[in-house]
């Protein structure tokens, strides 16, 4: 019951037991003792009132009234508080239990009245903190992840870095060209090592969102025919063959920042290369559609594939295939990490197909800018 309601019915029970009790002493004096027959004249009634039996009948229902009330005001109070006291100290104890970081308890909500309102409150409260500890303990096992898969990552090319600058100083690159060798080496792990702290440096600021977007009105065949110009080249000289169609109008126009749309772009072709299966000639396809309001962008590889129970994860930070981390090819598994958070800040999305041993499909869609819309609206 609703305390509003209790509070209510002891208030009315309060006012109104006092109020029946007198209308029924009235009754006794002004209708019941005419009947007794015993007076018949205002004299005689008054002389009847001063009687002393009479004195202490009145008495004894004075005290028979203010006794009814106590018990009365009694039962009503202890109805009240019982119905309010447990559930209070429970909510106390909640909030002992919150104060000393101890989330692991249920707060009872039954009932429908205030105090189970504020226990649900309570316990969304509880719920959300819950998460909140939940979600910072997973944050400090990424934390860990990350550090552990740096250290992995930065231990390899120092490794290498430092057996060739031994192999100089030990004099087994003892001719010319050896010394050439072992120094265009130490300059590539030198340069993946830059890479990857770029990387790292890169994800933490767009993690933080300290990237600053800088969006532009593109023209969509334009800025996919000039990628993949720059692309085609540098495609070739790996022996990858690069198939390109766009299907959209030469006049849609999309919103995008265009170095950072470039780095989406260059992260999946990256993995597209860096995941070909060496036997097979390798192509590589991108496919521009229009589908109403976006536009959707198609990357597709005859690649090693992904297998179905990785699929869902790639996009995860530091998620690698098993295979792909046991595997010569080096990464972090932050590209589609990053991938991901640059088309969502876009608001756009990404999606990947894919079959093992056949290839993969990175999908990805950007808003297209209403040109026309925008000027209907504002001509009418
Ligand atoms: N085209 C692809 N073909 C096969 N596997 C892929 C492809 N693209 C992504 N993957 C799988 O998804 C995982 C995650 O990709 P992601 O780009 O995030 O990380 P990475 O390439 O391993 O490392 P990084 O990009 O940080 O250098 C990869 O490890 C790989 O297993
Ligand atoms: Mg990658």
């Amino acid at each position: 019951m609703k305390l509003r309601t209790r509070l209510v019915i002891s208030f009315c029970i309060i006012l109104f037991l006092p109020i029946i009790m007198a209308g029924g002493l009235l009754y006794a004096v002004t209708a019941v003792l005419p009947t007794l027959d015993i007076a018949k004249t205002h004299n005689e009634y008054e002389y009847i009132r001063r009687l002393p039996g009479f004195q202490q009948l009145a008495a004894d229902m004075f005290t028979a009234v203010v006794v009814i009330l106590v018990i009365t005001a009694i039962i009503l109070i202890i109805w009240t508080y019982s119905g309010i006291i447990s559930r209070v100290r429970q909510l106390n104890r909640a909030a002992d239990n919150i104060r000393e970081g101890n989330l692991d308890f249920t707060i009872d909500t039954k009932g429908g009245d205030e105090i189970s309102e504020l226990s649900e409150s309570f316990e969304a409260m509880r719920r959300r903190l819950q998460r909140n500890a939940q979600e910072k303990l997973d944050a400090e096992q990424e934390q860990r992840a990350l550090i552990a898969n740096i250290a992995h990552d930065l231990k390899t090319p120092i490794t290498a870095i430092k057996g060739y600058a031994e192999g100089i100083l030990d004099g087994v690159a003892d001719t010319p060209e050896k010394q050439e060798r072992y120094i265009r080496t130490i300059f590539n792990k030198a340069n993946e090592l830059n890479t990857l702290i770029n990387e790292l440096t890169l994800y933490a600021d767009i993690d933080t969102n300290r990237i600053p977007y800088n969006f532009c009105k593109l023209n969509v065949q334009d800025y996919f025919s000039d990628c993949v110009e720059a692309l085609e080249m540098d495609l070739e000289n790996q022996h990858i063959r690069l198939s390109y169609s766009n299907e959209v109008d030469a006049d849609v126009m999309m919103i995008a920042d265009p170095e950072q749309l470039s780095r989406v772009i260059h992260n999946i072709i990256g993995n597209s290369v860096k995941y070909m299966r060496a036997a097979e000639p390798s192509y590589i396809t991108l496919r521009v559609r229009d589908v109403g309001d976006f536009v959707q962008i198609e990357i597709g590889d005859n690649g090693k594939g992904i297998a179905a129970k990785d699929l869902p994860h790639i996009f995860d930070r530091f998620y690698r295939a098993d295979e792909s981390r046991n595997s010569a090819a080096g990464g972090s598994g932050i590209g589609l990490s990053i991938v991901r958070k640059i088309l969502e800040d876009h608001g756009g999305k990404i999606w990947a197909t894919s079959r093992e041993g056949a290839g993969t499909t990175m999908h990805f869609v950007l808003r297209k800018y209403q040109e026309a819309a925008n000027e209907k609206s504002s001509d009418h």
